[in-house]
């Protein structure tokens, strides 16, 4: 079926030329009479909206959309004034063209609307990270498993970085700038549809999808009920959905169903091992020990507290055991490029044969165990 275009602008607005120039049909709704006089009865595919002579989103765009739900928004605005941005993304508008607007800008946000009318997926696993104290590596260790996810599973992997109240790394590592946060996602939860989460979200370079922690840290911790809430949407619209959580909200803990994995991350110390018995005491309770494991970071084959002994203070298994290369990771962190783009180094390996495991194909988890049983003492997988 083709495309069904519908633009509003006023009569020398230009943008139906553009459209048409791009190769599809479209209708033209006189500005003036606004959103009223669009064909409510057969709503188009695509609405193109020109708001580059007015300094504000119309008041009726979000009933427009609740409406309509399937009807994708493109607006042209004179330039990316992040108020407008705010409004027209509370809107439910999804992607927005700058003047000078071109053929090409504006065909290429509309494929990227009708793009966004795929299917729902039925329920996306959803691998959670916690570290059992500050600074252990647990964001280095979900941005890699979210960066190794991506390159096997295109458009598939959303990482969300839950430190509200603090300063997340998640979008600094993976060297994105988001213009919006988790917080945004949160108040937008309702109404949290693929196109609303694409506006939300950034690419990362290794195609994984980011949303952020905020850039100016919140006074309070999400509430269980809104984690819930959003954890459930995401979900739905990712395939794999990487979770960096933060250790200082243990409330937050409770609120992460639906979880498939929950990787609590140590260190061979003892202040984090202790820790690490408590939490793991209160993850079993809470999701059961299936679900739950461990990963040591940094491990030191020479360190006086071993990977048995953190097995058995703990109670949790170990699911992998991540080379220490201080070296690697900080280089990593500064140039926002995952460890596991590097081909032949050992941390990346480890992390990527996790990543799998976690993905939760059978044969290459068993095949993975017999790896590790040759793979000495720095082996990753067990
Ligand atoms: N396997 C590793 N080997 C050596 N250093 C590592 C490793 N993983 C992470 N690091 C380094 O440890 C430091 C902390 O890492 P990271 O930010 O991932 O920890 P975190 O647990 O998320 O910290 P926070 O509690 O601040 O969120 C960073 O300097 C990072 O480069
Ligand atoms: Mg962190």
């Amino acid at each position: 079926m083709a495309t069904s275009v519908t633009i509003v602008e006023s009569a020398n607005g230009g943008l139906a030329a553009l459209v048409r120039g791009a190769g599809l049909t479209v209708r033209v709704v006189e500005l003036s009479a606004g959103l009223g006089a669009v064909d409510q009865s057969a709503p188009p595919d695509v609405l193109v909206l020109d708001l580059r002579t007015s300094a504000s989103v119309p008041s009726d765009l979000a009933t427009f959309k609740r409406r309509h739900p399937r009807t994708g928004v493109v607006i042209a605005v004179p330039a990316f004034d992040p108020k407008i941005m705010l409004e027209a993304m509370r809107a439910g508008v999804t992607e927005a063209v700058a003047d000078p607007v071109t053929a090409l800008d504006l065909r290429a946000a509309i494929d990227r609307v009708l793009g966004q009318h795929t299917p729902e997926v039925e329920q996306g696993k959803v691998l959670a990270f916690l570290g059992a104290k500050g600074g252990v590596g647990t964001t280095t260790l979900a941005i890699n498993v979210a960066a190794a996810l991506a390159v096997e599973h295109r458009n598939s992997v959303l990482i969300a970085d839950l430190h509200v109240t603090g300063h997340g790394d998640a979008a600094l590592y993976l060297g994105v700038e988001p213009r919006f946060s988790i917080v945004d996602a949160i108040e937008n939860v309702n109404k949290l549809d693929r196109a609303v989460l694409q506006s939300l979200v950034v690419r990362a370079k290794c195609g994984a999808d980011v949303l952020a922690a905020p850039e100016r840290p919140s006074t309070r911790n999400l509430e269980g009920h809104q984690l819930r809430a959003l954890l459930e949407r995401l979900s739905k619209l990712y395939p794999y959905v990487v979770l960096d959580l933060p250790q200082s909200d243990l409330g937050a803990i409770d609120a992460i169903e639906p979880v498939s994995q929950l990787t609590l991350v140590v260190n061979q110390e003892l202040p984090t091992v202790r820790r690490a018995s408590r939490v793991a005491a209160l993850l079993r309770q809470r999701y059961g020990k299936d679900r739950v494991h461990m990963a040591v970071s940094r491990y030191d084959s020479r360190a006086e507290i071993g990977q048995d002994d953190v097995e058995r203070v703990v109670g949790l298994p170990v699911w992998a055991v991540l080379p220490s290369d201080y070296r690697r990771a900080v280089q990593s962190a500064n140039a926002g490029e995952p460890i596991v783009a590097e081909q032949g180094n050992r941390l990346a390996k480890v992390i990527q044969q996790f990543a799998q495991k976690l993905a939760g194909r059978p044969s290459e988890a068993s095949g993975l165990r017999s790896l590790a049983k040759t793979a000495g003492r720095f082996g990753g997988m067990l």
